[in-house]
């Protein structure tokens, strides 16, 4: 008993007095390991990165203070691979600010206020992979503004005034996999010409932005892309062509915009495609073969379509591996589901609430003791 009680005053004395923590100039609120070389600061009232920490240290985590620029002193920490000023108050980054900062990695720079970036402010960040500038007041893209960035895998533009892009914006980025574009200021799908410059681009994010229309083989430059997000979109209509080329798509997700009908033409190029979302769109039927083509689909969502009054039968003739459907607040359909589902032997779940259904066919779910139906709330008489 007597041990520990010691044992913990001296670890408590131990942290004071730690002789690291006297050399180095820890500020209030931040824990500074000069063993670990991190130096962590909670939320509070910091408003310039300090000076005089221990100038090998590795990671600066400074999140939800005051700071409002990124000032040379950064420049005394040429060993970091990893900065996050996340929620402050920065407005500018100077130019050549990280010229010294070789070795960072990531980058994380998402809701400050930071208003313009142009080809001098990443000049230096040889090594980074992510860069983070969500969340900021990014207005216009310029020639070249992320070519320093050799190796960069994950960019995140989103949250931002985006109306603006060079054609040359993103040139250089050759290794790019992850692009957020999505809820920014652009008024219809960026040019294939900027999508030239990302030749291995896996995931693509442009949702939230006011589009309209996809133009004609608008991505038949991302090859391998993988993932495309068009929630929210304002999407009118889609063409027999827009998705042309995407070949190796697995996951769409056109919810939450206008579409009067499911592109059905559009859609059965994407041979690979498994997951689906479709929801909150105007359709008021899903025709059959609706998904014409789309063999590999097994989750598909299609809640929240105020409009939906039908699901004809063979609408999902071509999507027996369908394992997953979510049918959510539809409020008005109030047709039966009868054949629609039938032959869809993988289904496991089938979620429905709290839709307007009100009858269930009998023979509509022949294979009930392996699928879980999520039913509740509707008025199922
Ligand atoms: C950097 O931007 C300036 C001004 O927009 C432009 O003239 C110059 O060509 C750009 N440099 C590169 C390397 O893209
Ligand atoms: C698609 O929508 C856009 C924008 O509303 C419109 O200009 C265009 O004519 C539409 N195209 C078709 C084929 O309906
Ligand atoms: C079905 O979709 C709704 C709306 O997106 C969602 O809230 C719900 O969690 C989904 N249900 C299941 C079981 O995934």
């Amino acid at each position: 008993m007597q041990m520990i009680t010691i044992i913990s005053i001296w670890c408590i004395l131990a942290s004071i007095f730690s002789p690291s923590e006297a050399l180095a100039n820890c500020p209030p609120g931040c824990q500074c390991d000069d063993n670990t070389l991190v130096v962590q600061c909670g939320e509070g009232q910091l408003d310039v990165l300090p000076i005089a920490l221990n100038p090998s240290i590795q990671r600066l985590v400074i999140k939800s203070n005051k700071i409002k620029t990124i000032d040379s002193s950064i420049q005394f920490y040429a060993e970091l691979t990893f900065l996050d000023l996340s929620s402050n108050h920065l407005m500018t980054i100077p130019q050549r600010t990280f010229a010294y900062q070789k070795k960072l990695q990531e980058v994380h720079l998402n809701h400050n206020k930071i208003g313009q970036i142009s080809n001098k402010t990443f000049i230096g960040l040889s090594a980074v992979t992510v860069l983070n500038l969500r969340g900021n007041q990014i207005s216009e893209l310029h020639q070249g503004t992320f070519t320093p960035l050799l190796k960069i895998v994950e960019l995140n533009l989103g949250e931002n005034r985006i109306g603006f892009l060079d054609p040359k914006a993103f040139d250089g980025l050759r290794q790019l996999r992850i692009l957020y574009l999505d809820d920014n200021a652009l008024t219809s799908v960026p040019d294939p010409v900027i999508f030239q410059a990302m030749p291995t681009l896996a995931e693509l994010f442009l949702g939230m932005n006011s589009l309209l229309t996809i133009q004609p083989a608008a991505f038949q430059d991302l090859k391998g892309l993988t993932r495309l997000e068009l929630m929210g979109a304002s999407l009118r209509n889609v063409s027999h062509d827009s998705f042309q080329g995407l070949e190796e798509l697995r996951i769409l997700d056109l919810s939450d915009n206008r579409l009067a009908r499911i592109p059905s033409v559009g859609l059965s190029q994407l041979v690979r495609l498994e997951q689906l979302s479709l929801g909150q769109n105007d359709f008021q039927v899903i025709s059959e073969g609706a998904l014409v083509g789309l063999k590999q689909l097994k989750r598909q969502d299609l809640n929240g379509a105020v409009k939906l009054k039908r699901v004809m039968t063979r609408a999902l003739l071509d999507n027996g591996n369908l394992e997953y459907l979510n049918l959510s607040s539809n409020k008005m359909l109030v047709e039966q589901l009868e054949g629609a589902l039938s032959g869809l032997r993988h289904l496991r779940h089938v979620v429905k609430k709290p839709n307007a259904l009100s009858i269930l066919a009998e023979d509509l779910f022949p294979w009930t003791n392996r699928v879980t139906l999520y039913l509740s709330e509707n008025p199922i008489s």
